[in-house]
């Protein structure tokens, strides 16, 4: 082992390791940005109150989630504030916004998603398949990783509860057209509820003018802290509580409020608001700066999904006949985080999920490597990628033993 703690041989002459490390794992979560820490501090050091207490303590509180509900609302261009409902984050959302619109329609037992959702979504509805006897309509994608709202419409039937589908992938940054999705459901009478978990603070929202029902997002996805989020619930939408106890939330999730998380999400989604045009502009540069860089530097790869319709922060390129977990490993040693397919899947060997559900070869599945930037990332941290993951991806292929003819390694 060398003095920087690399291992001789795979990655010898590569340029010096960046002392604070290159973080392009921002769709796994984000660092939480320095305005929301000094929003939060004082909120769990000073002003600790209950929002639901009727004294000084509590009504300071209180105002804080009354202003965070503000800015998320404004953040996602949703009518009023009383649409929102904070969570626990992405995954709590998804679940209140299936498993509440299903316990409100309790006559309709049939359900659509897609095969390439996040687990969060995926799971709850192989859960109600399974043990709680949904039917669930799982719908295709194509080779570029896209839904045909044609597709949705041909899986509607009258005892359809609600449609759940992602407005952006977390592994491919593919979006799907949620204003056309939303019609063919709308015109259905079905609900319709978006994973924004991604495309919060990537994309434009206005929600309030799409034909969208509900729709969750998650604070780690946008600088803000773990364990909080929010629900849009549109006015009028028929919705039953996951969580039940207080009158929080308007009785659509009790529990006592996580006040300076909640208002550190405010603070994070005027941020996000205020950053659009950066991640749209320079992110979106600096990503195809780094895509462009590999593709033309190491043979036999290739970027997956939709290069036009994607998420500008995110690329997930694809490199055959080596494994994404050995590139990810020297990646790391040479001081780059990234991800191979979603951070839940990570440490498992599976295959990315939503490859698979686009068709890639097996050769292609498995040496996936996805690159997520945020507003924090530079192009000396771009430069540094393109020059150290060529060197690194000859010397894995050099020594992976690969079966082109039984497509084993
Ligand atoms: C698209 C999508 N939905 C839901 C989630 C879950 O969010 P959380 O980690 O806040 O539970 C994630 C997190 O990776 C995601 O990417």
């Amino acid at each position: 082992m060398s003095a920087d703690g690399r291992q001789p041989g795979l990655l010898e002459g590569l340029p010096p390791r960046p002392e604070a490390g290159i973080y392009l794992d921002n769709n796994a979560t984000t660092s939480v940005a320095p305005e929301v820490v000094a929003k939060m501090v004082p909120l769990l050091t000073e002003h600790y109150g209950n929002p639901s207490s009727m004294h000084s303590f509590g009504a300071r509180a209180g105002d804080e989630v009354a202003t965070a509900r503000q800015k998320v609302a404004t953040f996602l261009g949703a009518a009023q504030p009383s649409e929102i409902v904070f969570t626990s984050g992405g995954s709590e959302g998804d679940n209140l916004a299936i498993v509440g619109t299903l316990h409100a329609y309790p006559e309709k037992r049939h359900l659509v998603t897609t095969e390439v959702e996040h687990p969060a979504v995926l799971g709850l509805c192989r859960e109600l398949e399974k043990r709680h006897g949904y039917d669930v309509t799982f719908l295709k994608v194509d080779s570029a990783g896209r839904l045909d709202p044609a597709t949705v419409a041909a899986a509607l039937r009258p005892d359809t509860a609600l449609v759940s589908v992602m407005m952006a992938n977390n592994e491919t940054g593919v979006l799907f057209d949620v204003n056309e999705i939303g019609k063919v459901v709308r015109a259905h009478g079905a609900v319709f509820h978006v994973d924004g978990v991604q495309a919060a603070g990537k994309l434009p929202l206005d929600l309030e003018h799409m034909p969208v029902d509900l729709f969750a997002i998650s604070g780690h996805k946008l600088h803000a802290a773990k364990g909080v989020g929010a629900l849009y619930v549109r006015k009028g939408t028929k919705l039953r509580p996951l969580i039940v106890g207080g009158h929080q939330e308007r009785g659509r999730r009790a529990g006592t409020e996580n006040v300076a998380s909640i208002a550190g999400l405010g603070v994070a989604c005027d941020l996000a608001a205020n950053g659009l045009e950066r991640e749209n502009v320079e992110v979106r540069r600096l990503r195809d700066r780094l895509e462009q860089g590999l593709l033309a530097a190491i043979p036999d790869c290739q970027a997956n999904g939709d290069p036009d319709y994607r998420l500008p922060n995110t690329t997930n390129v694809s490199f055959r006949y080596i494994e994404g977990e050995g590139i990810l490993l020297l990646l790391d040693r040479a001081g780059v985080a990234a991800s191979s397919g979603s951070a839940c899947t990570s440490g498992s060997l599976e295959p990315s999920h939503v490859l698979r559900a686009m068709g890639l070869p097996f050769t292609l599945t498995h040496g996936s490597i996805r690159f997520s930037l945020s507003r924090y990332s530079t192009e000396a941290e771009v430069d540094y990628v393109i020059e150290v993951l060529p060197r690194i991806i000859e010397r894995l292929r050099l020594i992976t033993p690969f079966n082109e003819q039984r497509a084993t390694f």
